[in-house]
Formats: C-alpha cells, structure tokens, sequence
C-alpha cells in the first residue's frame, strides 16, 4: 500500500537537507550504500544473542554480518574487542555502567552544563538515579578543569571517569585523563562519539592506549546510521579480563532485546567506508573547514569557547552579540542555516534559552565544502546575526515568563519575513546547489 503522505514527507525532507545548511555538528550525510543497508530485509529478522549463540533460527547470514561489523570495527579502531549491538549512544552507556558498576557505585563525568552529555550521571538521566555521580567543568577558556577533575578523582575515588561530551572544541588529552583514572584505580572510559570519525581518519588522537573502554554513537563524524558501539581496549583488558564478556551481557540480555542488524550492516559499510584515504583526507578537511569558519567568526567579533576549533565543533558565547541562542538559532534557520543552541560554561540562562550556539562542519565537509565556502558561510551567519539584532528583542528573555513567551512568539512570525534572512536564504540554496548531497 502506498504510504503518499509519509513519502511526500521523506521527500520534503530530503529537500530540506539538500537546500540548508547543515551546521549541526552531531549530523551529517550518510552514503546511498549506508542507507541501502538500513533499508533492506536485515529489519525483519530476530537475531537475540550474538554470531554463533542467538536464540532464534534462521541466523547463518545475521552471524556473517555481524561478525564483518565487528572485524571491521576492531580493525579501524585497533581494539580487540567491540560490540556493535547499542541501539543508539544513550543506551551504549548504560550498559558500560552496567557492565561495571553495582547500582549506587561513584561515577565522574563532564557536567551537562559544561558540554557533558546526559548519559552519564547528569541529573535529568535516570543514570543519576541509580548510579551517584559526581562532575568536573571547563575552565573558561574551554578547557578540561583538570584541577577540579583530578581533586574530585582523589575525593569521590569513582569507579568510572568519562570523558567526552557534546560540546567541546579542543583535542582530547586521553593521557591525561588515563593516568587521573588509574591513579584514583578507575576505569578511564572515552566517550568518542562526537569525534570517532575523526579518530578513524587520523584527524584526533585515539583513547585506545589510554583509556580501558570506548563508546561512540556510528552516525556523526563516522557518517554511518544512527546507532553505537562498544570497544573494549588492550589496557582494559589487562585491568579486567572479563570486561568484554561483561559488556556483552550487559547490552544482552541486560539492558536490549534483539540487535536491529539492518542498522549492524549498515554499520559495517560505514566503516569499510572510513578505512580509505578518500575518509582519511575527509577527515583532515573537516577540522580545516572548521578552524576557518570558526576564525572568520571571530573576525566579525564572535567570542567563541575555546577561542577557536581544533576539532569539528564551534561553540559561541553570544552574550556580546545581544542575543540569547534561541533567538539566533531561529534566525539562522530562517535563513537556511541549521545549527542548535547551546549552553555555555557558567551559563546564567537556562538550556531551553541559552547564551550559545553550537555549529560544525562534518555535514558540509561531506558535500565537498572547502576553505572557501567556510569563508562565506562565515559571512553569511554574521549577516544572519546582524539582521537578528535590529528585529524586535524587547521582552525577550524577560524574567516575567508570560512576557518573555509573547515577546519570542512575536519573534518567530516575524522572523520567517525579514527580507534580508529571505536574501540569504536565497544565496544558501544556490551554494548548497553547487555541492550537491551525495
Ligand atoms: C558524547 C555523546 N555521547 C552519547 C550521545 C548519545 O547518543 P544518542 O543520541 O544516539 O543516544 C551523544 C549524542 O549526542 C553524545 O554527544
């Protein structure tokens, strides 16, 4: 039966992607063969249990797809062992505290405020619920507080110290953090997910000799489906050698039912995709199209986190610029550029409004954007902004809620009709035409 309002959809949707800007730096541009995976006959089998021991029948093709996931994962990572099975990076790390902790036992992470992620220990997560978490910050320069990490490692002596987050934009010291985690006698596990294509590429360092476990959703830089893995490294193995056996039982039968294996094979083309030179240069290209952008932002007088980007990701304390994220975010997408809000470290407004914006440069990257298009669409964000500011702010961010929901309301209707955001929309669609989506 044709489904004609869900395709219409899909469509309006595909357009939408190929017509913006896609500055969100967690999403980007899976391959036509990624997607052929994920929408093929792998979604109509069962497959509980892993290649070799599943507990359904029918499983000999599942098992050789599987088992090529994880080879080929072991093999770009360099670890020894992975588990390709996490639904998605929330539920990967989950199940690494699963594997290693007792309900109750200390964790350290980067607080959510600071560019940490849910998933590990903040409070609006059910992990802080069973699990007693503690946290560290970002100095205001954007990086690792490792004075307050190391003094909370020594007080708490937590059984995991994460590392990595959703907002951050220098290279990982992992060195660092592995001798923090095996002086306080922790695991040292890596949170990759923002960076793992880059790691596979060779545009970051990798965590694997340093930290004792790696999780990483497979759908940012990796440029893969949405979903997860779980690697467990050489010194994690030393420093327990059941760690991989506990892990698989704690993604099965502790915390999932049946693997999606459509989203394992689709997995499995990712990675084969990232082991060539064409995602090696990629890679490289990201972060140089991101150190650009992120340099002509300050040209026009941004103040961005980490004064600048070493990675993928810019992040941007609007506090000079007048407005609060929100406001901009909406603008920015009126113009055609797409990218999210975003606290920044100290924040004095909520998550909902923050003072920041968060952007990267792995999607567009993807499209074949080089140096050149970063340098316009660096203009083209601070036009966007400098229209922002001449709109309608008053009430907007008033401490009277009912005047501050009017006053943004009013700024979305009109937002959608400033003729200079309509002018760049214009000038988007017109570069995204010239780097087509793959
Ligand atoms: C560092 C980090 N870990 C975990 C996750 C969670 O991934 P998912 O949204 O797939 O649950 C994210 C998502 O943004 C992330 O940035």
């Amino acid at each position: 039966m044709e489904d004609k309002e869900i395709s219409s959809l899909i469509r309006a949707e595909e357009e939408r992607q190929a017509e913006t800007l896609m500055l969100v730096p967690s999403e980007n541009y899976t391959s036509a063969q990624v997607r052929e995976a994920l929408g093929s006959v792998l979604t109509n089998k069962y497959a509980e249990g892993y290649p070799g021991k599943r507990y359904y029948q029918g499983n000999e093709i599942i098992d050789k797809i599987e088992n090529l996931a994880i080879e080929r994962a072991k093999k770009l990572f360099d670890v020894p062992f992975v588990n390709v099975q996490p639904y998605s990076g929330s539920p990967a790390n989950l199940a690494v505290l699963g594997a290693i902790c007792q309900p109750g036992a200390k964790i350290l992470s980067q607080h959510l405020s600071m560019g940490g992620h849910l998933s590990m220990g903040q409070e609006a997560s059910m992990t802080s619920k069973y699990y007693e978490a503690s946290y560290y910050g970002l100095t205001r320069e954007g990086d690792i507080n490792w004075q307050e990490l190391e003094q909370q490692a020594k007080k708490c002596r937590p059984k995991i110290i994460f590392c990595g987050g959703t907002a951050f934009t220098k290279v990982f010291d992992f060195a660092r953090f592995g001798r923090i985690a095996d002086e306080a006698g922790a695991f040292f596990v890596a949170d990759i997910a923002h960076i793992a294509g880059l790691v596979a590429g060779g545009a970051h360092p990798s965590p694997k000799d340093d930290a004792h476990v790696i999780t990483t959703t497979t759908h940012k830089t990796l440029r893969g489906p949405r979903g997860a893995m779980i690697m467990v490294t050489k010194k994690g193995l030393e420093k327990e050698p059941e760690l991989a056996k506990k892990i698989d039982r704690a993604v099965f039968p502790g915390l999932q039912g049946g693997p999606h294996e459509n989203q394992v094979a689709a997995l499995a083309v990712a990675l084969k995709e990232a082991n060539t030179p064409a995602f090696q240069r990629y890679t490289r290209q990201i972060v140089k199209n991101s150190h650009i952008l992120a340099s002509e932002l300050i040209r026009y007088g941004f103040t961005l986190i980490g004064g600048g980007s070493e990675n993928h990701l810019i992040w941007i304390d609007l506090t000079n610029k007048g407005l609060d994220g929100w406001t901009a975010a909406w603008a920015l997408e009126a113009a055609g550029i797409i990218c999210n809000r975003q606290v920044i470290p100290f924040d004095s407004n909520s998550p909902y409004y923050p003072s920041g914006l968060r952007l990267g440069t792995p999607a567009v990257t993807t499209r074949g954007m080089g140096e050149r298009e970063m340098v316009k669409v660096g203009q083209l964000i601070n036009e966007v902004i400098e229209c922002a500011r001449k709109m309608d702010l008053q009430d907007i961010g008033n401490q009277d809620k009912e005047k501050d929901q009017k006053a943004r309301k009013r700024f979305k209707q009109q937002v959608f009709k400033q003729p200079p955001l309509l002018q760049i929309k214009i000038e988007v669609k017109e570069l995204c035409q010239k780097f087509p989506v793959p």
